[in-house]
């Protein structure tokens, strides 16, 4: 077990001694021990301190955000993480109502700066809101393409790499590498379309209901499925 910062993998695995890895799974995004966690500050169902840090590593917390980020930038990183359309909105709102301390305070004030006409909510209003603060307190765009431009390094020669994101913006950048390093011969894509739970899985597990799983093999292993040569 080599606990660290994914965004490091190229240094973690060579500090490792292993030989090139044969597989890569990334299972990515929350679990769901920290989201069952109030004391974490990821849900806004569970009353708890405004925290949303995944691991040791992240120097600010929501708290710090939701507290002191100017409204432009607050508005902006809500937009960006999870295309909010009400992010000026919940920004100014948020503003507003500060000092905020915990989760449901913070989620109080997003449901209430969401317009009511927007009609009933499928999820909940606050939903966008703490992802895309979890997003930016734990840079996890940044780190993800990090791991992704360290992956193919760590691999053997026909390694396969398995990613499993959980919204659009990080399947979109593992859906982009994959499909640079198949044209540039570097890998072979095994998955052409994104592969989603089945129906039963997300009976028994609904928390799977938004995973999108996409899967390559590193090109240059001798009768690999990618049949490219060294
Ligand atoms: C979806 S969970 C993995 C769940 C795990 N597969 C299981 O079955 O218990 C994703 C995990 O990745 C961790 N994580 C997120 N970003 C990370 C990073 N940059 N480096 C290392 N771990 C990270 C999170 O803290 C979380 O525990």
């Amino acid at each position: 077990m080599i606990e660290g910062n994914f965004s490091q993998l190229d240094a973690l695995y060579r500090a490792s001694g292993l030989p090139p890895a044969d597989g890569l799974i990334a299972d990515l995004g929350l679990s769901s021990m920290q989201l069952d966690d109030a004391a974490r500050g990821f849900s806004f169902y569970l009353a708890g301190p405004l925290d949303m840090r995944m691991g040791p590593d992240a120097e600010t917390s929501a708290e710090d955000w939701v507290n002191f980020a100017a409204e432009k930038e607050l508005a902006d990183v809500i937009y960006k993480f999870s295309e909010e359309r009400h992010s000026r909105r919940i920004a100014r709102a948020i503003v507003k109502a500060r000092p905020i301390r915990t989760t449901t305070e913070l989620a109080q004030v997003v449901t209430r700066a969401i317009p009511s006409r927007a009609g009933l909510h499928q999820i909940h209003p606050a939903t966008r809101t703490f992802m895309a603060l979890r997003l930016a307190v734990n840079q996890e765009l940044e780190n993800l393409q990090a791991l992704l431009d360290q992956t193919l390094g760590v691999l053997a020669p026909g390694g396969r790499a398995v990613f499993i994101a959980f919204h659009s913006l990080e399947d979109r950048l593992v859906k982009q590498a994959f499909r640079r390093w198949h044209q540039e011969g570097r890998a072979h894509l095994l998955t052409k379309h994104v592969v989603r739970p089945a129906e039963t899985e997300i009976q028994a597990n609904p928390r799977s209901r938004s995973a999108k799983l996409r899967a390559t093999e590193k090109a240059g292993a001798e009768g690999s499925r990618s049949g490219h040569r060294g």
